[in-house]
């Protein structure tokens, strides 16, 4: 049985003090909660604050990026080193508004994929076809080339794969559970051919549009393990009841 995750990926959202407003609202209401892991990946200039709030409970820290080097002349960007140090165990990478406004290719986000792993940081990787891809039948093939190249040399420890398709991320137009299982159970069987048996254990989450209204359908799917979710991660109480989706009983 994997262990489900739910992530918050706020993306460029929330001051210093919202952030901090947000966490000490949010804590309380998940607290009890011991069988899924529950992730915030603030902007980088709320980590540290926010990770302070976290010290000593039930909810990790994530980066939503990092550069593959350690340290160096690379002005404006942070290391797998320093978000380390900052208070996160997770970091998002290959998010599609990476791939598609900052020019980030599979080569790139492997490169970044296999330098945070060194680190000890847990990858959220990100997958996902465009709605032309889609409507051209070519789902599979994007998604078979991202993980090939995405993964190459990758180790499946410390690896979540988000499938996340690009025309449902805040669109409000979700996949639906049958779309979005047929896609992760495409991408377990590809990981199944890096990683063999390994491939069970790896969580593969879905995001694009989760909302408190859609999450229990989701989560009801066989390889859906968790989600990574955008805009309605924003607010306490709707982050709060994805967390709470409905446990499967078997
Ligand atoms: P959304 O974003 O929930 O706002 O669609 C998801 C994501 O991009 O991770």
């Amino acid at each position: 049985m994997r262990r489900p995750l739910i992530a918050a990926n706020w993306k460029m959202n929330k001051s210093i003090s919202e952030a901090k407003e947000f966490t000490l609202r949010f804590l309380p209401s998940v607290s009890g909660i011991r069988d899924a892991d529950i992730v915030i990946a603030p902007p980088f200039t709320s980590l540290f604050a926010v990770a302070d709030k976290l010290a000593g409970t039930n909810v990790e820290l994530s980066a939503q990026n990092a550069f593959y080097e350690e340290k160096g002349a690379f002005t404006g960007e942070l290391s797998p080193l320093m978000v380390k140090d900052a208070g996160c165990n997770y970091v998002i990478i290959g998010h599609s508004e990476r791939r598609q406004y900052f020019q980030e290719t599979d080569e790139i986000i492997n490169k970044k994929i296999r330098a945070c792993q060194k680190h000890g940081l847990n990858v959220i990787f990100c997958i996902g076809e465009s709605l032309a891809e889609r409507e051209s039948d070519r789902t599979n093939d994007v998604l078979q080339r991202q993980i090939l190249n995405g993964l190459n040399e990758v180790d499946a420890q410390q690896l979540i794969v988000a499938y996340e398709p690009v025309w449902a991320i805040g669109t409000g137009r979700t996949a639906t559970p049958a779309q979005a299982q047929e896609a992760h159970q495409f991408i377990r069987a590809q990981l199944a051919k890096i990683y063999g048996v390994h491939a069970d254990s790896i969580r593969i989450v879905y995001g694009g549009s989760v909302t408190p209204e859609n999450v229990d359908s989701l989560m009801a799917c066989p390889d859906i393990d968790g989600s990574l979710v955008g805009g309605a991660s924003l607010n306490p109480e709707s982050f709060e009841r994805i967390v709470k989706f409905k446990r499967r009983t078997t």
